[in-house]
């Protein structure tokens, strides 16, 4: 560590080199208060953001294990937008990047039992009926996550092939999205008011984004590192598998859990046909096909991964 007057000299250098005075600097120094936690933190705003919309008690569980799962995903969406922003990856920092996105992905598997258990099954399917039609199919956090991963012909769901899909605008290309399958009425195929909703505030910033995202997604910057790197590809594959099969399950067993284990399926706030839409085996959501030369993404099992790789 520099000493003192080190460390004073170059907080002078610092502001001379702005044409600032470090005296100005220095003397705010000394009368500053010192940083707290719950300003460092917010913690006060945090704890205000909770407005339940009824007087049962588990809605704040509800409420704010969602707004966990938000920040988590506001921390993946950082790593991924670091791994798209670099132009020349360093095969390590990409492996970091991705092994840091599956232990995330992890924290929202293994606390999922706060949903399934931690919540009076009687109470849910009275406050849930105050929600309609909001659903968390309109978390825009997880198609940024999407877009950052995989180009967009990878999330498509249409019989077209590519070389009609690449002459299609983005715009055109979006309707075939798989998501855009949960919001249509099963009899009508008009589309539900949950989606209408959520296109209005979000279909133009993920049109740009996915815009922005051409050639440079986490996909494309695996294939262009042309890693042979093992240790890479089973970092890819475990974070693929947890997102794309392993979280879904969880929560589709959840929402078995709350809308179907009394008799018939119920219909979910956001209105789609969910039994089928959430079950992995039919949405078959790979984010990085290349890895999946040998096994299927379904029937990968990540704690043998390191016995055969
Ligand atoms: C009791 C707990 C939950 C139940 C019963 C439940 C149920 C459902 C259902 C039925 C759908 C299908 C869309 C619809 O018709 O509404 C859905 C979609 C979705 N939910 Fe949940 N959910 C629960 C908790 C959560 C939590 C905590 C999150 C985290 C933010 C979440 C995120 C999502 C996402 C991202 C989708 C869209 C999935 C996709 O497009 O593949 N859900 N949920």
């Amino acid at each position: 560590m520099a000493d003192q007057d080190q460390l004073i000299q170059e907080i002078q250098n610092k502001f001379n080199a702005l044409g600032e005075d470090p005296k100005a600097y220095l003397e705010g120094l000394l009368h500053s208060k010192p940083v707290n936690y719950w300003d460092y933190i917010q913690t006060d705003s945090l704890l205000s953001l909770q407005k339940p919309r009824t007087d049962f008690k588990d809605e704040i569980v509800f409420i704010i294990y969602h707004q966990v799962t938000e920040l988590v995903l506001k921390l993946m969406n950082h790593e991924a937008q670091q791994i798209v922003a670099d132009d020349t990856p360093d095969v390590d920092v990409f492996k970091d990047k991705i092994n840091r996105l599956s232990r995330y992905t992890d924290m929202l598997i293994t606390s999922f039992d706060v949903m399934r258990d931690g919540m009076s099954y009687e109470d849910y399917n009275k406050f849930r009926m105050s929600l309609t039609p909001a659903s968390g199919f309109q978390s825009v956090q997880f198609r940024y996550l999407e877009l950052y991963s995989t180009p967009i012909y990878n999330l498509l769901r249409t019989e077209k092939d590519v070389r009609e899909i690449e002459e299609m605008p983005l715009e055109e290309i979006f309707e075939h999205i798989y998501w855009k399958s949960a919001g249509r009425d099963k009899k009508t195929k008009e589309k539900t008011l949950t989606l209408r909703l959520f296109e209005e505030k979000y279909q133009d910033e993920l049109i740009g984004m996915a815009q922005e995202l051409k050639g440079r997604t986490i996909q494309e910057r695996y294939q262009k590192l042309g890693a042979k790197d093992k240790d890479l590809k089973t970092a890819m594959r475990k974070f693929d598998h947890l997102y794309n099969v392993a979280w879904p399950l969880v929560h589709l067993r959840t929402a078995e859990h709350y809308l179907e284990s009394e008799g018939k399926p119920k219909a979910a706030t956001g209105g789609s046909a969910w039994k089928r839409y959430l079950h992995p085996n039919y949405q078959k959501r790979v984010f990085f096909p290349d890895v999946w030369d040998d096994v299927d993404i379904l029937d990968y099992e990540p704690a043998k991964a390191h016995e055969s790789h």
